[in-house]
């Protein structure tokens, strides 16, 4: 039974960022809001808008690409393909098979992931189960959102929140020490009211067009996901870091979820966590859901802000309500 042995890991990552910039002062003459309300209770300076011929995969596929170059694998090697996304092309074809055939990977198996903004941190820990198991060597796990079609440009309450972007990580066998070293993932569907998505679905069908229509946007209880937000990430970590056996100094970079740089400060705060070792770049992106988490680390590692043998947490939260963190030892 060598397959015990395969340890899974970051092989190589990438994203993928649209060029239009939707800066706080543009929202200021769509909604009554203002780039100090903005700034003060969420940090968010600015997000990226899909131009109107990009969806989900075309975003996916340029971080995936950025990926498979990264992780130095050619697309006949992908064994895998798993997409997390909130705003897929449509509901099928997958955005995972569209990804496949654009990029070419014909050899591999593909399948979108529903976990909302905790979606990447979801796929990663399904793409290892893969991986230790000895079925797949190389999955790409891509996280990507067009979130700019499913806000509501009348609610300033939501449309300053999120932005468009995508990322993407090659996982696979990784040697010595190196790689996962735990992982965990949690639901509490009795809260799923607090943020939602509700259409398109068989809740609503299609067809009603008023009614769908005016609810085809997300709607979220602010507060409430706030709190849920920051207590998970705190739950998360502990729970994390003990089925790792590690204390939280041995934690080199927190890479979490990207919704408001007071959840990430607030965090940082209780774990007594400098935040030089927490990656945030929400001021520059807004929430991009499923696609937060591995464009943050792809920022952080380009920015050289990642060795070799460093130990990294990734954090996400989100609807559902779902949150899961992952422990993986840089390769
Ligand atoms: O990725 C999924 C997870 N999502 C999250 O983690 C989001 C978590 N929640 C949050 O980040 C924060 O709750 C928000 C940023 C969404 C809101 O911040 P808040 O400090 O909780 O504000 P609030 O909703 O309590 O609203 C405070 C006031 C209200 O006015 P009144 O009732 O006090 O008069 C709002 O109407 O701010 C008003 N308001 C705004 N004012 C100017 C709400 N949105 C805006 C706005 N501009 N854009």
């Amino acid at each position: 039974m060598t397959s015990h042995a395969i340890q899974a890991g970051i092989l190589g990552v990438g994203s993928y960022t649209p060029e239009k910039v939707l800066a706080n002062k543009d929202i200021e003459k769509l909604v009554d809001t203002n780039d100090e309300w903005i700034t003060t209770r969420t940090g968010i300076k600015e997000r990226r808008i899909a131009g109107n011929d990009q969806v989900a995969s075309d975003l996916g596929i340029e971080a995936g690409l950025a990926a498979l170059k990264d992780a130095g694998i050619n697309a006949m090697d992908v064994d895998l393909i798993i997409v997390a996304t909130s705003t897929p092309d449509m509901h099928y074809p997958s955005t995972a098979c569209i990804i496949q055939d654009k990029l070419g990977c014909k050899k591999a198996g593909a399948f979108d992931l529903a976990a909302a903004c905790t979606g990447f941190v979801y796929a990663a820990v399904v793409a290892e189960q893969f991986i230790k198991a000895g079925t797949y060597k190389n999955v790409l796990v891509i996280g990507t959102e067009v979130y700019s079609r499913v806000v509501d440009w009348e609610d300033r309450s939501t449309c300053i929140l999120f932005g468009d972007g995508a990322g993407a990580a090659v996982f696979g066998p990784v040697a010595g020490d190196k790689g996962f070293k735990a992982t965990t993932l949690g639901s509490e569907g009795s809260g799923g009211d607090m943020l939602t998505l509700p259409c398109s679905g068989s809740r609503i069908p299609f067809g009603e067009t008023e009614s769908v229509n005016a609810r085809a946007v997300v709607q979220m209880q602010g507060r409430e996901v706030y709190k849920f937000a920051v207590r998970v990430m705190e739950e998360g970590t502990e729970e994390v870091l003990e089925k790792a056996g590690l204390a939280k100094d041995d934690i080199d970079l927190v890479v979490p979820h990207q919704a408001n740089i007071r959840i990430i400060e607030h965090y940082a705060k209780k774990m007594k966590l400098p935040m030089e070792k927490i990656v945030a770049n929400v001021d520059k992106y807004g929430n991009t859901s499923a696609a937060s988490v591995p464009l943050a680390l792809d920022e952080a590692y380009k920015q050289g802000r990642i060795k070799s043998g460093d130990n990294l947490l990734l954090l996400g939260f989100g609807a559902g309500l779902t949150w899961g963190a992952a422990v993986i030892k840089w390769a």
